[in-house]
C-alpha cells in the first residue's frame, strides 16, 4: 500500500520533512546532532519562570485572537525600536504558532488561485509547501556560493502579472546571508514598482555576526507593504514554544489575521506571558546571546576548515553551510549518510532546500545551536574525516 495515497496532490511532493528524517538517523547511529536547529539548552529561566506564574496566575483560557495585549505591546515597542517604526500593538501585530504558522497564515491570507511567490533558494523547508497549501506557485530564485547574494535582475526577471509576494529570509537559513542594504533597496524598488507584498522573514534577527539586520519594513514607503515575521524560537532558545509574531500594517495583518483566526484562532496564553517577559530583557540579554553565538561559530568554522571542508562563514544565523568535496562522496546525501554512520555526526544535505535538489549536491548544512562540550565532541569526532 502506498503510505501517502490520501495525501491530496497539493502535498504529495513533499514526503517527510528533511529534518525528522535525520533526526532519527542521528538516534539510530548515536551521533552528535548538528542536523536541525534547535538549541540543545534552555532560554532564559526568568521567562519560563514567568510561564509557570501565569499559569498560577489564571491565564488558561483561550488568548484574545490576536494575542495577549501585554504581548502584543512587548512587540510594538522592541520591534517599534528595532525599526525605527511606529507599530500599533492593536492594529499591527498578531501573535502565531511560531513563525511557521506566521509564513503560512500571510501566505493563506494574500493570495489567490495561481498567484506567483517569489523565493530565494534554498529555502526554509516549509516556504514551498507554504505556498502549495495557499494555491499559489513558487517561483525560485538561486542564490550561489561563496556569499548566497540577491540577483536583483534575477528578481526582475521572475516578476510578471502574476506575481503577488516576494518571500525574504534575511538573516538566511541556511546559507548564514545577511542582506546588504543594496539589496533591500533593489528589492523595494522592485515591490514598489509591480505593487507587491513582502513577507520578511526574520526569525534569526538577533543572531548577526557581520553586518547589520536592516527589517526591510524600515525602508521608505516599505511599511505599507511588509508582513516582518519574527519569532520567540531562535532569539530566546524556545524553539518549543511556537510562539511567534506578525507586524504588519492594518490592511496586511487583517489579510494574516483572516486565516490565523481559522487556523489556529488563538496561542497558548500562559506562553504569551513568558513571551512578554523575554522581550523585556533588554539589550543586555542580545549581547550575551550574539558573544556566546560568535564562539560557538569560530570553534566549528575552524575546526570544519581544518579538516578540509569549504567553509562558507555565516554573517548571520546559527547555520553554517559547507562545501564536502574534498571528501570525494557522490553528492551530499551519501556524504551525510558516511557522516551519520561512521564518524558520529548528523548533518542536513540541503537538497530538499532547492526546486532542483542537483543545486546543493556539494553543501551540507551543519547547525552550531549547542553547548561547548557538544560541538567539542562533534569536533573530536570530525578528526576521523580528516
Ligand atoms: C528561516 C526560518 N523561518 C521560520 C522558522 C520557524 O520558526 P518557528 O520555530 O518559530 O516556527 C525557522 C526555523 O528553523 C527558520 O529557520
Amino acid at each position: 500500500m502506498n503510505a501517502s495515497q490520501h495525501v491530496c496532490c497539493r502535498l504529495q511532493p513533499f514526503g517527510e520533512s528533511v529534518f525528522a528524517t535525520w533526526s532519527r538517523l542521528a538516534a539510530e547511529h548515536g551521533a552528535v546532532n548538528l542536523g536541525q536547529g534547535f538549541p540543545d539548552f534552555d532560554g532564559p529561566p526568568e521567562v519560563i519562570e514567568a510561564a509557570h506564574q501565569a499559569m498560577q496566575d489564571g491565564h488558561n483560557q483561550y488568548a484574545p485572537m490576536q494575542g495577549v495585549p501585554v504581548l502584543r505591546t512587548a512587540i510594538a515597542q522592541s520591534a517599534g525600536e528595532q525599526m525605527g517604526l511606529d507599530v500599533n500593538p492593536d492594529t499591527d501585530i498578531t501573535v502565531t504558532a511560531g513563525c511557521t504558522e506566521a509564513i503560512s497564515a500571510a501566505l493563506l491570507g494574500l493570495l489567490n488561485p495561481g498567484d506567483e511567490v517569489i523565493v530565494f533558494e534554498p529555502f526554509y523547508d516549509s516556504y514551498p509547501a507554504s505556498i502549495a497549501m495557499a494555491g499559489g506557485v513558487m517561483r525560485p530564485i538561486t542564490t550561489r556560493p561563496p556569499h548566497f547574494g540577491i540577483d536583483l535582475d534575477a528578481v526582475r526577471d521572475a516578476v510578471n502579472n502574476r506575481t503577488r509576494a516576494i518571500l525574504l529570509n534575511t538573516p538566511h537559513n541556511p546559507t548564514g546571508h545577511v542582506a546588504t542594504h543594496d539589496e533591500l533597496k533593489g528589492l523595494a524598488a522592485i515591490a514598489h514598482e509591480h505593487d507587491l507584498v513582502v513577507i520578511a522573514d526574520e526569525v534569526y534577527d538577533r543572531i548577526v555576526f557581520e553586518g547589520e539586520h536592516r527589517s526591510i519594513a524600515s525602508l521608505e514607503g516599505m511599511w505599507e507593504r511588509t508582513i516582518t515575521l519574527r519569532s520567540m524560537a531562535k532569539t530566546f532558545s524556545m524553539t518549543g514554544w511556537k510562539i511567534g509574531w506578525a507586524i504588519a500594517p492594518p490592511a496586511l495583518s487583517a489579510a494574516v489575521r483572516a486565516s490565523h483566526q481559522f487556523m489556529t484562532y488563538s496561542i497558548a496564553n500562559p506562553l504569551q506571558h513568558g513571551a512578554a517577559v523575554a522581550l523585556g530583557l533588554g539589550d543586555s540579554y542580545y549581547v550575551g546571546l550574539h558573544r556566546d553565538y560568535l564562539a560557538r561559530r569560530d570553534l566549528l568554522c575552524n575546526a570544519l576548515e581544518q579538516v578540509g571542508f569549504g567553509v562558507h562563514r555565516p554573517a548571520g544565523t546559527y547555520f553554517v553551510m559547507c562545501d564536502h568535496t574534498n571528501f570525494g562522496f557522490d553528492g551530499s546525501e551519501s556524504f551525510c549518510q558516511h557522516l551519520v554512520e561512521h564518524i558520529g555526526i548528523a548533518a542536513i544535505p540541503p537538497g530538499s532546500f532547492y526546486s532542483n535538489p542537483e543545486d546543493g549536491r556539494d553543501l551540507v548544512r551543519f547547525a552550531f545551536c549547542k553547548t561547548m562540550p557538544v560541538l567539542e565532541e562533534a569536533i573530536r569526532r570530525l578528526s576521523l574525516l580528516a
